[in-house]
């Protein structure tokens, strides 16, 4: 049986936060435990050094990031896990795809676009800050994927024009130079594994309302305090479509559970005591994964370790992927 390949990457500048958990890193680790599947997950730090110039950010992001996958559960026997940055080969296919890469497609690039705009509203020039890094992402994401010719790469939807692009490249370079690549396709997940932050819009590190997902149960119930609620009070039935207390307990809980919940918001529970069994049913999933991601905190080595096996799984794969393609654009040994 041939398997599906899966691939995703995580951007390793910032700490791993509940939205993250929920949207990327336990599904994935779910399809790593499909037998049909062959998973390809990696801690994109080349890709980190496009936003991030802080290097004590960028090696401690890349830590908590692999210590974090490895707490959670990935087996790094079933899933090959690695560093970007530990496989030339990725930066070598970078090259090649960027010379069929039309400027053109690049132009278009919501990333880039979003760059340009807050530029020229800001009445700066309109390249101000931008660098080949930003201009380029695209084809180093293309090459992420296509090094290992994967067909599903699960993200989210800020990432869906990425990988059509992806597509675009891996298609002109079969044009050009033979049928070397499948071509990929984005998998994302549902609207419920989009978790909200504590303002209600998407959890992300933009918008600083993210929920931690390690830093301890003090900081957990903490933030959980801070989830943003209307103003009914106890008694009152409230709604529980839309409220992040509701969405987040949700992605947390059985579907018996949710019932209860739902029935509960109905009956008009205090906001302060749904917290409470939201905090006490978020801390129940994550204690074990907790202690665990402190113990890989404090040995990097043996991080290290799972990481330059996974490298040296993935290197193998992709060198001779590399190989054929050195040939095919006329690069090969005289003798
Ligand atoms: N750009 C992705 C993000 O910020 C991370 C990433 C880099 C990625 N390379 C990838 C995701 C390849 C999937 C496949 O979310």
């Amino acid at each position: 049986m041939t398997k599906e390949i899966v691939l995703t990457g995580i951007t390793t500048t910032g700490t791993p936060h509940l939205g993250n958990y929920v949207g990327a890193i336990r599904p994935s680790i779910e399809a790593s435990r499909i037998d049909s599947n062959e998973t390809y997950f990696f801690l994109a730090d080349f890709h980190a050094l496009i936003k991030c110039h802080d290097p004590a950010r960028v090696q401690q992001s890349r830590l908590e990031i692999a210590a974090t996958w490895l707490a959670c559960g990935l087996d790094p026997e079933k899933a090959t896990f690695y560093r970007q940055s530990d496989i030339p080969e990725i930066a070598e296919l970078n090259w090649l795809l960027t010379c069929v890469t039309g400027k053109g497609l690049m132009n278009r690039s919501h990333a880039y676009k979003a760059a340009v705009d807050e530029n020229v509203s800001a009445d700066q020039d309109a390249d101000y800050g931008i660098t080949m890094g930003l201009f380029c992402y695209p084809v180093l994401m293309s090459a992420d994927i296509l090094a290992f010719n994967a067909k599903k790469v699960p993200v989210g939807r800020d990432q869906i024009q990425h990988i059509e692009m992806a597509r675009d490249i891996a298609g002109r370079f079969n044009h050009i130079f033979g049928q070397h690549f499948v071509l990929p396709e984005a998998v994302v997940g549902d609207e419920t594994s989009l978790l909200k932050g504590l303002d209600g819009r998407k959890m992300s590190k933009s918008y600083n309302n993210t929920i931690p997902l390690f830093e301890g149960e003090k900081k957990l119930k903490k933030a959980i305090n801070k989830i943003v609620t209307n103003l009914l009070e106890p008694g009152e039935p409230k709604d529980p479509e839309g409220s992040t207390v509701f969405e987040i307990y949700q992605a947390f809980a059985t579907p018996e559970q949710t019932a209860e919940m739902r029935q509960k918001f109905a009956d008009g529970i205090a906001w302060g005591q749904a917290k409470k069994e939201l905090f006490e049913l978020v801390n129940s999933e994550l204690s074990e994964a907790r202690e665990k991601y402190n113990e890989l905190m404090a040995s990097p080595e043996v991080v290290e370790e799972i990481l330059q096996a996974g490298a040296k799984k993935a290197r193998a794969r992709a060198q001779s992927l590399l190989k054929e393609l050195r040939k095919s654009v006329g690069l090969v040994n005289f003798n």
